[in-house]
């Protein structure tokens, strides 16, 4: 085994430790990165504060690194290369979904990066808040040159979730795109679709965010407790993407998608309660999204490289890990924190 060290959760409510963790010895087809940053996102406080203590949860499934080391049958990189790991890291690769390139929806359910089961020895994966990770090369993706690996790290998870939605809706120019909660997802999604040249509004609870989000390249901001702004917005919309990350009445928010247009809910993924008459009457839809397939995770960070997009981010040292989940819960972040695992020898 290799030894490494990493943030490690206790029981929900006490802070995370710096630990000493195992990874594996490389198999044929796998890499070794070292991780340099890693984002933090809203699942690793919904997974932290759920935590029982039955198996280890060492969180972090959107990080940057450089390949430190590879299994003799890969061919697809080599000690140095810079690279992104996401929030799969293996899945069957022989069923319907994962054939047409959508690994995350495996059939036999795709590993997970922390919190997942490995599909070889059974053992419980642990996540990107540490300093070496091991991954099956095909789940590693080159890190385009000219991406800021700190504020790319967050592409790996808010990015492409907020991406596949946007491309399988075929949102351009011309589509009108409405963005509900301005956080890590949020703010991707709406520099996506400006980018896609979509005609993009934030729905957000906090007014204060309006700068931000022309900044970001939004046309307007609404805020969703002014009831006069949301009914005027009645059906204005083709695409509403939902990020909001706690549960909530996804009524107001269908009330603002257009004819035949859609809702996808990708925040809070609980159960969701739905009047069939909000769909009925203009012929809506919900939908819902999660991570990405390869193929999309690498086309994303193509787009990013030529489009110049990457997160707007705070870089803390990882040992202030508990702070930056203290600051995620209060909303108190612009838009994503990042682990600067730097903090963590590497030969310890
Ligand atoms: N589908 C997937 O595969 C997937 C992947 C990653 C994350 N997620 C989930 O997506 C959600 C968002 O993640 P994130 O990392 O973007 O979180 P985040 O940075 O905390 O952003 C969430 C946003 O939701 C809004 N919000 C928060 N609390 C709210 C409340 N009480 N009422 C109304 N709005 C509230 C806020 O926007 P405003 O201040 O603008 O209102 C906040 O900025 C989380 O639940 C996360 O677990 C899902
Ligand atoms: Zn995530
Ligand atoms: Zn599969």
């Amino acid at each position: 085994m290799r030894s490494t060290l990493g943030w490690q959760a206790g029981r929900a409510g006490t802070p995370l430790r710096r630990t000493s963790l195992e990874r594996r010895e490389l198999r044929a087809d796998d890499v070794a990165v070292r991780v340099d940053y890693c984002g933090v996102c809203h699942s690793d406080l919904h997974a932290v504060d759920a935590h029982t203590g039955a198996a280890p949860l060492v969180p972090g499934h959107e990080f940057t690194g450089v390949v430190t080391d590879v299994g003799p049958e890969v061919t697809r990189f080599a000690a140095g290369d810079p690279v992104a790991v996401g929030n799969i890291v293996d899945s069957c690769g022989v069923c319907a979904m994962c054939r047409a390139g959508q690994e995350n929806f495996c059939h036999e359910f795709p590993t997970l990066t922390y919190a997942g089961t490995d599909r070889h020895d059974g053992t419980t994966t642990l996540g990107g808040y540490s300093r070496e990770y091991v991954v099956r090369d095909e789940f590693a993706y080159p890190l385009p040159a000219g991406l800021d690996p700190a504020a790319a790290a967050p592409l790996l998870c808010a990015g492409i979730t907020v991406w596949e939605p946007l491309r399988a809706l075929g949102v351009g120019p011309g589509t009108r795109v409405a963005v509900a909660g301005l956080g890590g997802l949020g703010h991707l999604a709406v520099k996506f679709a400006v980018a896609l040249g979509a005609d993009t509004t934030v729905i957000s609870r906090s007014a204060g965010k309006a700068g931000d989000a022309r900044r970001l390249g939004g046309h307007d901001l609404i805020a969703s407790t002014d009831e006069h702004r949301m009914t005027a917005a009645r059906d204005r919309f083709d695409v509403v993407i939902d990020t909001i990350a706690v549960p909530h009445d996804v009524a107001p928010y269908l009330r603002l998608v257009a004819l035949d247009g859609t809702l996808s809910h990708l925040g809070h993924l609980g159960p969701v309660t739905v009047q069939a008459a909000d769909l009925l009457v203009g012929r809506k839809k919900l939908s819902s999204a999660g991570s990405g397939g390869r193929p999309a995770t690498a086309a994303m960070l193509e787009f990013c490289a030529r489009h110049n997009v990457t997160a707007d981010v705070e870089v803390l040292p990882s040992a202030r890990v508990n702070e930056a989940l203290e600051r995620l819960e209060r909303n108190d972040v612009r838009y994503r924190f990042v682990l600067d695992m730097s903090d963590l020898p590497q030969n310890h």
